[in-house]
């Protein structure tokens, strides 16, 4: 098994730019079954989780190809509309290409995603969403057969919860839906105004994505476009959390800066300084220790994303003083924590709390990645850490983060991947 080498307490020092979102890839990914002809996605990261929708879509019957950063989707012959069990556990958010093949070709058999690391990912939402537009869902001892006759009807949805995939599961059933459908409490984040963009650009008609009420008038048909994937917002805060952590200078490029305005402020109360430009975020470090953060609420879109809370709280360790953090969003989502604990960091939970009271100084040790943005907050941790940190079950981090250390290197980390 892969594992990361890192010998730590370089600053990291110069510029590096941001992949393209995984978070939006996925959902654009499988709204490419809706798609006439060929799509092309420009940005779209060579992620791991990315191979398992490409692998989804060429499952059902669609020709797939990689270019570099562009994949190209032709759906002209989608023949299936069963997902076999192994690729949907592969992805657990593959749950997002059941409105997809649902729309185009009035059925899916798909397998119930279950549990994950962040504790029960339950769909109910989704399902109940779907239903609501005309969808049969047979649950059946883990599996579910869904079948709608002719088009998905438009329909009037609240959510309970701003849910992401939900939202997005719903744009792409209603996208070709008859009638006009409405979200309420929709999720507000920058990767359904990416979805919106992008089915509109194939002929939808979405307006209000990125705002909390979402209408949808469905269309018959969708021809296929080229679109390019917005930055990643979760990498481009993992990698100031590393310039942070390290007591470095560095510059993420080729971001949105908008979407980072719910983090940025925390790296400034840490007693960083931060300047963003055009589509850049330069990131200097104190002299001295980083300051502690009052607290870290994750929140929904436009407030903290729960995504950054790990890389935050590597940075958080070796503060002066107590951080608070507050996880709102999943239930168990600081699996990290016992990891960070081997390096030296001093972190007690409590429930959805969790109290960081920083320390001088971590210690490199042999950790496990236990989740993707886990796995990130070890790297951040072991780039600042005295000694060497070993990081094992690195697929997680795969999953997210394109070659993470030939990313790093640049900036003068000594970090490898060893067989
Ligand atoms: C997406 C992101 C993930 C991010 C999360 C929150 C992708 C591929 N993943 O995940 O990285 O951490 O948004 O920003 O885009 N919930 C229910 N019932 C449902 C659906 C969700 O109870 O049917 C709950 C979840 O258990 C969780 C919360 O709602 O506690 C948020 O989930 P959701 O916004 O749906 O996250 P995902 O779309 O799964």
């Amino acid at each position: 098994m892969e594992r990361l080498v890192i010998s730590g307490e370089t600053p990291l020092q110069g510029g590096i730019d941001v992949h393209g979102a995984k978070n939006s890839s996925l959902p654009l990914l499988a709204a490419t079954v809706l798609c006439h002809g060929q799509t092309a996605l420009h940005n779209c990261p060579e992620l791991s989780d990315v191979a398992a929708a490409c692998e989804i879509l060429s499952y059902l019957g669609c020709q797939v190809e990689r270019e570099g950063r562009t994949v190209l989707v032709d759906a002209t012959n989608v023949t299936g509309g069963a997902v076999p069990d192994s690729l949907m556990r592969e992805m657990r958010s593959s749950i997002v290409f059941l409105g997809a093949i649902a729309a185009r070709v009035g059925h899916a058999d798909i397998s119930f995603p279950g549990g994950c690391e962040l504790g029960p990912r339950p769909i109910d939402l989704h399902l109940r969403a779907l239903r609501k537009l005309g969808l049969e869902i047979r649950e059946d001892r883990g599996s579910l057969e869904c079948t709608v006759s002719g088009r998905m009807k438009g329909a009037n949805i609240t959510l309970s919860f701003p849910s992401v995939g939900a939202t997005e599961n719903i744009l792409l059933a209603a996208a070709t839906a008859d009638g006009t459908t409405v979200i309420n409490n929709a999720a507000q984040e920058p990767e359904i105004a990416d979805l919106a963009d992008f089915l509109n650009r194939c002929g939808a008609d979405v307006r209000g994505a990125g705002e909390g009420v979402i209408t949808i008038r469905g269309v018959e048909r969708l021809e296929s476009c080229e679109h390019t994937v917005i930055p990643d917002r979760i990498v481009a805060a993992t990698y100031l959390c590393c310039g942070a952590a390290t007591g470095g200078d560095v510059e993420v490029r080729k971001v949105n800066t908008a979407h980072l305005a719910g983090i940025l402020p925390i790296f400034e109360e840490m007693g960083c300084q931060v300047k963003t430009s055009n589509d850049s975020v330069r990131l200097i470090a104190p002299k001295g220790r980083l300051k502690s953060v009052r607290d870290v609420r994750t929140m929904p879109y436009p407030g903290f994303p729960t995504d950054a809370q790990a890389p935050i709280m590597a940075v958080a360790a070796l503060a002066d003083g107590t951080s608070v953090f507050v996880e709102n969003i999943f239930e168990s989502r600081y699996k990290h924590a016992a990891e960070l604990a081997r390096m030296g960091a001093r972190i007690k939970l409590e429930g959805r709390v969790a109290l960081v009271e920083g320390v001088p100084k971590l210690y490199g040790a042999q950790v496990m990645a236990t989740d993707l943005r886990g796995g990130a907050a070890l790297v951040a941790a072991g780039l600042a850490a005295e000694g060497q940190t070993v990081i094992q079950d690195i697929k997680h981090i795969d999953r997210g983060y394109e070659r993470i250390e030939e990313a790093l290197r640049p900036l003068g980390a000594n970090i490898h991947r060893e067989l």
